[in-house]
């Protein structure tokens, strides 16, 4: 079985893939996760988002393990915390904008899934790497909402961002993430839409539940 949710940035998908993954036994594969290895690796390796030859090359050979219990390991390295700092947030957008980068990530996801159950969420499940997975939802909220979600988890990893950098960064990628070249953020007929503003987590899980039938 297949679960595809995409959405924006804030719009609760990390939160709920968790909980329906553990509910449901499926495999949790965070592809937002996977585009933030990419750029922090080339951080790391003191490239810029001018490097794209070398970011391609990044992407081509990455090594990235999405553990059972959250944890993700980029070449054996506990990047769990890393991957969700400004530095990598500030630059990740425009990386997975770079269209062979987003082939070979497409194909490592499609590959990390093979035979397996799982939920995948991130901007493009629903309508390229898994066009015809057997559930298919879009997870929305407002703006001032999910900057102000994004704000308090943030808080509570000890992630310095103020709400305004936050708020102006979720913006910038909403733009981004939505004018894309490939794999653009998009909603579509066939997706199952939720407006989380003004729901709890516990209430879009249950709302999954329902529509999968669990
Ligand atoms: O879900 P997230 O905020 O961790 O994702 C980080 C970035 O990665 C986001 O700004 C857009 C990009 N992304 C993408 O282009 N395609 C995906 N399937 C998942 C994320």
């Amino acid at each position: 079985m297949i679960i595809a949710i995409d959405g924006p940035a804030g719009s609760g998908k990390g939160s709920v893939c968790k909980i329906l993954s553990s509910k449901l036994d499926l495999i949790n594969i965070d592809t937002g996760a996977m585009y933030r290895c990419v750029a922090l690796k080339a951080l790391e390796n003191n490239l810029t988002i001018d490097d794209k030859d070398k970011i391609i090359d990044i992407s081509s050979k990455i090594n990235i393990d999405l553990k059972e219990d959250g944890t993700i390991l980029l070449d054996g390295v506990d990047v769990t915390k890393k991957i969700r700092e400004k530095e990598v947030t500030m630059i990740v957008s425009p990386i997975s904008s770079i269209v062979e980068v987003r082939k070979n990530m497409v194909d490592l996801q499609r590959k990390i899934a093979k035979g397996k159950n799982v939920i995948m969420e991130g901007r493009d499940i629903t309508t390229v790497v898994f066009p015809d997975a057997d559930y298919k939802f879009y997870l929305d909220a407002s703006l001032e909402e999910r900057a102000k979600r994004r704000f308090i988890q943030n808080q509570e990893q000890n992630i310095e961002m103020s709400y305004e950098e936050i708020l102006d960064n979720i913006k910038k990628r909403d733009y981004n993430d939505m004018h894309k070249e490939v794999g653009a953020l998009k909603r579509i007929d066939s997706q199952i839409y939720i407006d989380s503003t003004n729901m709890t987590i516990d209430e879009v899980v249950k709302k999954i539940e329902e529509e999968v039938g669990r």
